[in-house]
Order: structure tokens, then sequence, then C-alpha cells
């Protein structure tokens, strides 16, 4: 995850899997289902296409590579982190529509992602910015912009675009992607959003108590797993009011993708939901085609994603082709089966999903971005600390709280140094703070929003077995050396005359480190022992 340096950068030679199927009759059996629409296979309409694929993947069960185990022993140091054998063996064995998928999904990160990207799983493609990245601006580049992916990338040639929206409408209608930028059908909106995926700051969590291995890897995402754009498209509001108005007994808004999504030997198309109250709000729920300025990239929905403000990001659908407007929510695996908070005591002896809570709208939540956890900080007695701070559900964060001793004395930000309110996104933050102690101290951040919520204080009071929302104050170990102090100002000096350096700290001093003199000096001044 992002918190790591020094990283070995490592060459994706697994983009190809290793296992194939030749069978013929698979160009038939799993099709382009519409022309210049790649990687898109429609499963949720044909029950028999989705049976002939799990027949298949069933007949392949023992010759997947199994579900890595990772979160027992330290992440590989290579980039990618963790590799998606499994997941390019599935797509590889389901015929030429999805074989190559894995192999275009990577040249896409490649072409549209930054080469200094944490690749954290290389397919289904997962990946956060570099620290300093996400600290550059309110607003996060989209080559920067975290990524995640539970499938492969479909490619969709915007002019051949089309978008359904059926069931529980008056009047279902079939829209281009022409058809929603008319002005004269729809007013265009613009909103700054931030996404945050509920797995942000996961890491915390599995350091200190491992939990769900899901077979699609529960990526272990540092505090990247979020970031901020300008979206522009048409309120979704607006466009289920052109469909003549949902029906009186609309419960939940279904929003499908073009990608393929795997669980336990079935496939589907992603598929999510969000409530008629989200969508009957303003400009909450929006049908976006740019993104900061930009035509939307193919690695974040072109041409047409969901953004739900507030909301977790898993509600965001990319390459969005359908939208139902039902009387329940979704019965999509990622609605019901997946992104459910449990409780403590629930785990792999006794889950169901039944027990968990459906994540939705996102708490408080915050990071402290630099300095970085076990950094050696050498500094004149304060010390500048940075990072983002964020809360869902349209409220914006109102305080942000710093503690350089684990949390018992907090210094509160001042409103010059955070980023401007947003309903929807978040505020990044500095504070410079007096630091007299040296040595291990525990840094740690917590907001409050608008609503006075603010953050669980430890990392075990969020533990849940899924390992979403580490919500809880985030807290990183920094070593503190006060060079205003004299003997450690003296002591810096002599490493620079021998050309020695500070760091890493737990390396020996190679020279003396007092001359006997001194020592005898202080030792008789006070003695080591007591005289009688
Ligand atoms: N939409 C589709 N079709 N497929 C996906 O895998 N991932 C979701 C969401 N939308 C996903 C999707 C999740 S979990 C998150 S956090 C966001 O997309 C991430 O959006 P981004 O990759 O543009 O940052």
């Amino acid at each position: 995850m992002a918190t790591t340096v020094g990283r070995v950068k490592g060459p994706n030679e697994d983009v190809e899997s290793s296992l194939t199927n030749d069978d013929p009759a698979l160009v038939d059996a799993f099709p382009e289902e519409l022309p210049s629409w790649h990687g898109y296979i429609e499963w949720q309409n044909y029950p028999e296409r989705r049976k002939k694929a799990h027949d298949i993947l069933a007949a392949y069960k023992d010759k997947f590579t199994p579900i890595p185990e990772f979160q027992l022993k330290p992440l590989p140091e290579t980039n990618p982190i963790l590799v998606g054998h499994r997941w390019k063996e599935y797509h590889a064995v389901l015929g030429p529509t999805l074989k190559d998928i894995p192999a275009e999904s990577w040249a896409l990160v490649q072409k549209e992602k930054a080469a200094d990207m944490v690749h954290v799983l290389d397919f289904p493609y997962n990946g956060e910015p570099p620290r300093d990245k996400l600290m550059q601006g309110k607003i996060t580049p989209n080559k920067y912009h975290f990524v995640r992916n539970h499938g492969g990338i479909p490619t969709i040639d915007k002019a051949a675009f089309k978008l359904n929206i059926g069931g529980l409408v008056n009047k279902p209608q079939t829209l281009t992607l022409a058809d929603l930028q008319d002005p004269n059908k729809f007013e265009p909106v613009e909103v700054t959003v931030t996404l945050q995926c509920s797995g942000t700051r996961r890491i915390e969590q599995i350091h200190e108590y491992p939990g769900d291995g899901d077979e699609l890897i529960n990526a272990p995402w540092g505090e990247g797993a979020i970031g901020t754009a300008r979206y522009r498209g048409v309120s979704l509001k607006k466009v289920l009011k052109y469909c003549g108005g949902m029906k009186d007994n609309a419960r939940h808004i279904e929003f499908l993708g073009a990608d393929t999504y795997f669980k336990k030997l079935e496939v589907y198309n992603y598929a999510v939901s969000v409530p008629r109250r989200k969508v009957e709000a303003v400009d909450e729920v929006l049908l976006a085609w740019e993104m900061n300025g930009e035509p939307l990239p193919a690695i974040h929905g072109a041409p047409l994603r969901m953004v739900v403000t507030g909301f977790i990001g898993a509600r965001s659908c990319k390459w969005v082709y359908q939208i139902n407007v039902l009387d329940e929510p979704s019965h999509g695996p990622v609605q019901r089966k997946e992104y459910l908070y449990y409780g403590p005591q629930t785990g792999k002896q006794n889950v169901q999903f039944s027990n968990g809570f459906s994540i939705q709208e996102m708490p408080v939540s915050s990071a402290i971005m630099t300095p970085k956890d076990r950094e050696v900080v050498v500094h004149q007695g304060e010390i500048e600390i940075t990072g983002w701070a964020y809360s869902g559900g349209g409220r914006w964060i109102e305080r942000v709280d710093v503690s350089a001793d684990g949390g018992h004395i907090w210094y509160q930000c001042k409103p010059d140094d955070m980023t401007e309110k947003h309903y929807h996104a978040w505020r990044l933050w500095k504070i410079t703070l007096p630091l007299h102690a040296e040595g291990w101290l525990e840094l740690c951040v917590r907001a409050f929003d608008n609503a006075c919520n603010t953050q669980p204080t430890f990392v075990r009071s969020t533990w849940n077995w899924d390992l979403h929302v580490t919500s809880s104050a985030h807290r990183i170990k920094i070593y503190s050396v006060n060079a205003s102090h004299e003997d450690t100002a003296r002591r810096l000096r002599e490493l620079k005359e021998n050309g020695d350096s500070l760091e890493p700290i737990t390396r020996p001093l190679m020279f003396h480190i007092e001359s006997d003199e001194h020592y005898n000096e202080i030792v008789k001044k006070h003695p080591r022992e007591p005289e009688e």
C-alpha cells in the first residue's frame, strides 16, 4: 500500500493466464453483446448462458490458482503488490470475448494511470496513488485517482453507446450519450465529489486483526483509496423525470455495469442499487461522462458512470448500461452479499449475509499523509503534519484535531489551513504542532463533521470481518529528533563530520560517542552507585 517506500518495481510478467480453453463453441456461447462494445457479455438476461459459464468454471475448479493468503504474512515488496492469477484464469476459460481482457485492462492502466501508481492488485486492477501525489491539491488528477475494479475494463465506443432505463418508471427509455448530453433535454451539472472505497485504510485492520480473505482479493489498501474530482453529467433525478417519473412502489434504483463479475463460480454483470430518496435529492446521483474537464477515462467507466455522492464508492457503477427502478434493493451479490458491516463477534465461524448491514453513506474518516508511518523526523521544535478528512451523506468536515501524544492533547487545524468546504468532498488540512519530545511518538488525527459526528478511537473499535470502513482515528508512529536540543544538535553535527547518517536509526554508530574525559567528569558529579 501507499505507506511503503522503496518498493521494488517489478514487471507484470503474469498478464497472460497459463490456462486456456480452445473449445470453438465458446465463440457463440458468450458473444460480444453489441457492435462496437468490447468485453461486454450480457449475463442478467440469459440464465442459460449463465449456467453454461458456471458449468465451465466448475469443470476447471481444481485447476484455478488457489485464493491467495496474504493477510497473515508481510505483503510482497513488489509493484504490483498482488497478482490476480485466478481472475485472469476465469476470463481465459470463457472464450474469445473475455480472454484478452486482462492484458487489455493492464494496457489501459499503462495508458491512463501515472507510472508511479501503487498497483495493489494487477487484475482486476486496483491501484492507489503515492501519498504525496494525493496531497497536491483538492482535486486529484485523473491519472492519480485511485481505481477499484471487480473485473476487466470493457471498451465502449461513445457513438454506439446506449443506456436503457426500465422497471418501475412510467415511460421506459433508451438514451444515447448524445441524448444525455443534449442541453435541450437535460441541463448538465458539475459537482465536486470525493469517492472513497470502503476499503480505504484496510491495511490497518489487517495488521492488527486479519479478516475475510474474500475470493476477489480484499485489497490491502492504504490511505489512498480515496480521490476527488469534478464530474460533469446530468442528474439521474431529471433523467427519471424524463422517463415519466417513478411508480409509487419504487424503492431502489439499480445500476448495471458492462464488466463481468465472478463470484463463487457464477457470473454476473456488476449490479448495485441506491434508495429512492437518495436519487430524489437534488444533484446527488449523477450520470457522468466527464472527469476534471476531460472525457471520462475508460478505467473510470467511460463512456458513462454513476456518481453517487456521499455513498460508498461501490454504488458509483462504472460502464453503466442499464438502470432498473425496483421495489427492493438489487439482487446483485455486490449489493446483498458484499459491502456489509458485521459486528465484532461475527466471522468465519458464524457469518451470514443477513447479519451485516449494507454500507451506504460513508462516516467521518481522516488520514495523516505526511509525515509517514515510521518516518524519522528531524525538526527544530515544531513539525508540519498534513492529511485529508472526509464525511459522506452530504455532511462536510468542520473540525480536524491532531495530536502528537497518541490522543491526550489535541490541537485544532485553523480554517485557513483547510481547503474549502463542499457538500460532497473532502478537506485537505495541514497543521504545525509544537513538538518538544524526542523518540517514538504517536501522531493521530480525528475529524468532526457538521453533525458533530467524529471517529472511533482505535482500529479495534472499527474492526469487522469484511474489513470495511476503517474509520477510527488515524494513528502513525514517528521517530522525533528535535535539533533545537543542544545534545541532539551536537550528535547531528558529529554524524555529518563522520560522513555518517542518522538513518536507519537501528544501525549502530561507528564512532566513539563520548570522550573518556567527559564520561569521567559526569560520573564523578553523578556517581553511578550510591556512596553508602
Ligand atoms: N462499477 C463497475 N461496473 N465495476 C466495478 O468493479 N467498482 C466500484 C465502483 N464502481 C466497480 C464499479 C467500487 S468498489 C468503487 S470504490 C468505485 O467504483 C471506484 O471508482 P474508481 O475506480 O473510478 O475510483
